[in-house]
């Protein structure tokens, strides 16, 4: 049974004496957890979580899902130990007690692989000061403004490093698979996304963990960076359900690009949320209104930071990215697009950056105009030049295709589309868990991500707009919170954000979001791409060794994202025989069938990666698509 302070603050147990401290008499509170703590550390292991001072929440029981009876085909992950938040957290950026400095590399790899000293890293503005890491958030942070990131002119160019290589991949450290000239030399030339079946990677060469010469120049040489070694199985044990077994197998969840799983950082936040915080935001009220409104607000604050905003008042919470784009098509569009105008999208988009704005042109008489791609889905810039006139008023552009995972050049994009005084809207849905983003970098006027993608909870979103911007759009939905005076001949709305958030918003789950936001930052995205670029890599060689195995969408700029068709087979028969063997990917047309008719289809079987997969799923993914592949015989359409 979990008990925690009814009381805490900032300062963690201290804070039970927030009510003026023990009555005369009684011993101090400090005192009593101190005894308490004491007592459950010393019953058997598993009968307390030390991260609570007053006992822990029971585990989760193991579920299967059918099949119980069948052998796991890979040992289950060990239980995640009993440890303080942000020790766990420490743990996966690898200090202390990562065992292995190379993630998912078999033992007997890392063994050659030479070995990291990591220094202690410097702890974020958001390390914890108590057991209690996330309390006080509000009150903890600086303004977004004086904590953003380096303005565009501060920001390393990555010309500086490399002339390819985006920065977020060159300032991290390599974590010992191969790297961008390795990516871009697998891809080049695969237009119809097949290559000839290869070997695959023998695990007798290990070699192939290393950097290539040719990479080594791009990326800073082993023992050489200040970063910690990335232990990805560290990472893994702070998402219970990574432990989840489906069909008799461990779960491998290759569905990231759907939604991403949650950290026990992000479930444990929400759950406080609910047994200390939670009230509707109107500090001024109670206790429980301060505390909740101060939770909100530093969640918006952490919002405005990981971006790179200006300031906090530029974050509008949303419940994702499609309502996100709809509020933009309906405040800033409705406003400032009419006949005749144009709105450019790429023909990558998500369904949710199309129909918007289709129904926004339905609604003015407006145009939409549509950036084609190349055979390997990457966006022509060429082309997209050729569409920008003087009516175009609005580009709305991804930066990583859910569909191929192509990484789009937004930068570029959005600075053609300023040259012709247009707005950028940048959806960040699949970008933000996997690179750097930096709005006033890209200089986008409106960027939007879900909470979902980012190891947050489901119902929460972002739309960041610049503060002129914002301020000059009207409001589109209307009621409480969003006003400052109401009478029935008029009403006077707040300024942004407040001004578009109507109602009561989704309070607990912005917290829970703030929670995520802090535990990639501790990892850091800078690893979180290296490490995923590599694994993305390695996934691209196993998948080319399947025969018949076809990719769709080969651009050389990739995150995350293999979507491919098996000869033999439709999408969806591969992605029930997956799961089978307790793999979880996408198959169908992924919310973007634009792009997918593009090449031809109808429909895909879409992995998609976070920085917790391991090569070892990847391998178990490849050898369940080879079974199949011969199998051709006997399932042919
Ligand atoms: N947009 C999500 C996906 O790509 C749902 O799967």
């Amino acid at each position: 049974m979990t008990t925690v302070p009814s009381t805490p603050t900032s300062d963690g147990l201290a804070g039970l004496s927030g009510l003026g401290g023990a009555p005369a008499g009684l011993p101090d509170v400090t005192l009593l957890a101190q005894l308490a703590g004491e007592f459950f550390a010393a019953l058997p292991s598993g009968s307390h979580d030390a991260r609570l001072p007053f006992g822990a929440p029971p585990q989760p029981p193991q579920t299967e899902l059918a099949l119980a009876n069948r052998a796991p085909a890979i040992a289950p992950a060990p239980a995640r130990p009993a440890a303080a938040p942000d020790e766990a957290v420490d743990a996966a950026t690898g200090t202390g007690r990562a065992a292995n400095p190379v993630y998912g590399v078999p033992e007997a790899y890392a063994a050659a692989l030479p070995r990291v000293e990591s220094p202690e890293p410097p702890r974020g503005p958001s390390a914890p000061s108590s057991p209690y890491y996330f309390l006080g958030e509000a009150s903890a942070y600086p303004s977004a403004a004086s904590t953003a990131s380096p303005a565009p002119s501060a920001l390393p160019s990555h010309k500086d490093a490399s002339p390819d290589v985006p920065e977020d991949r060159v300032t991290a450290r390599s974590f010992g698979l191969p790297g961008d000239a390795d990516l871009r030399a697998l891809l080049a030339g695969l237009g119809d996304g097949r290559r000839e079946p290869q070997a695959p990677p023998s695990p007798s060469a290990p070699a192939f963990y290393f950097l290539a010469p040719s990479h080594e120049e791009a990326a800073p040489a082993i023992g050489q960076s200040p970063r910690p070694a990335f232990d990805v199985q560290a990472v893994r044990r702070d998402f219970p359900i990574l432990q989840e077994r489906v069909n008799g197998r461990p779960l491998i969840w290759f569905d990231n690009a759907a939604t991403t799983q949650k950290p026990q950082a992000v479930i444990d936040r929400l759950a406080y949320f609910y047994q200390h915080e939670n009230s509707n935001i109107h500090r001024a009220a109670h206790e429980l209104a301060a505390r909740a409104t101060d939770a909100y607000a530093g969640a918006r604050n952490k919002v405005a930071r990981f971006l790179g905003a200006a300031q906090t008042e530029e974050i509008i919470f949303v419940r994702g990215t499609t309502e996100g784009i709809n509020l933009i098509a309906k405040t800033w569009g409705a406003q400032n697009v009419g006949e005749g105008d144009e709105i450019i999208v790429s023909h990558l988009e998500h369904h949710a950056n199309i129909v918007p704005w289709q129904q926004l042109a339905a609604a003015k008489g407006a145009k939409i105009k549509v950036i084609p791609v190349d055979d390997s889905g990457q966006v022509r810039l060429d082309e997209y030049r050729k569409l920008l006139t003087s009516r175009t008023k609005l580009v709305s552009i991804t930066q990583v295709s859910n569909a191929l995972g192509t990484v789009v050049p937004v930068k570029e994009i959005v600075a053609e589309a300023h040259r012709f005084g247009a707005v950028a809207v940048v959806d960040g849905a699949q970008s933000v868990s996997h690179m750097r983003v930096n709005v006033q970098d890209i200089d986008a006027d409106f960027f939007v991500f879900s909470g979902h993608k980012i190891f947050g909870p489901t119902g929460i979103g972002v739309v960041y707009g610049k503060r002129d911007i914002l301020e000059a759009m009207p409001p589109w939905q209307g009621g409480g919170n969003m006003i400052a005076d109401v009478t029935f001949e008029k009403t006077v709305y707040h300024g942004a954000p407040t001004r578009f958030e109507a109602g009561t918003g989704n309070i607990a789950d912005a917290v829970g979001l703030g929670a995520a936001l802090d535990y990639v930052e501790r990892i850091g995205l800078e690893n979180i791409a290296r490490y995923e670029h590599d694994l993305l890599v390695y996934a691209t060689r196993g998948l080319l060794t399947v025969p018949g195995l076809k990719l769709i969408g080969t651009a050389q700029d990739k995150a995350s994202v293999l979507s491919f068709v098996l000869e033999g087979y439709r999408p969806e028969e591969v992605g029930k025989a997956l799961n089978e063997e307790g793999i979880a990917v996408r198959s169908g047309h992924h919310c973007a069938q634009p792009i997918l008719r593009r090449f031809g289809q109808e429909a895909t079987v879409r992995p998609s990666l976070a920085f917790y997969n391991t090569c070892e799923e990847v391998d178990t993914l490849v050898a369940v698509l080879k079974r199949l592949a011969g199998n051709t015989g006997r399932n042919a359409r």
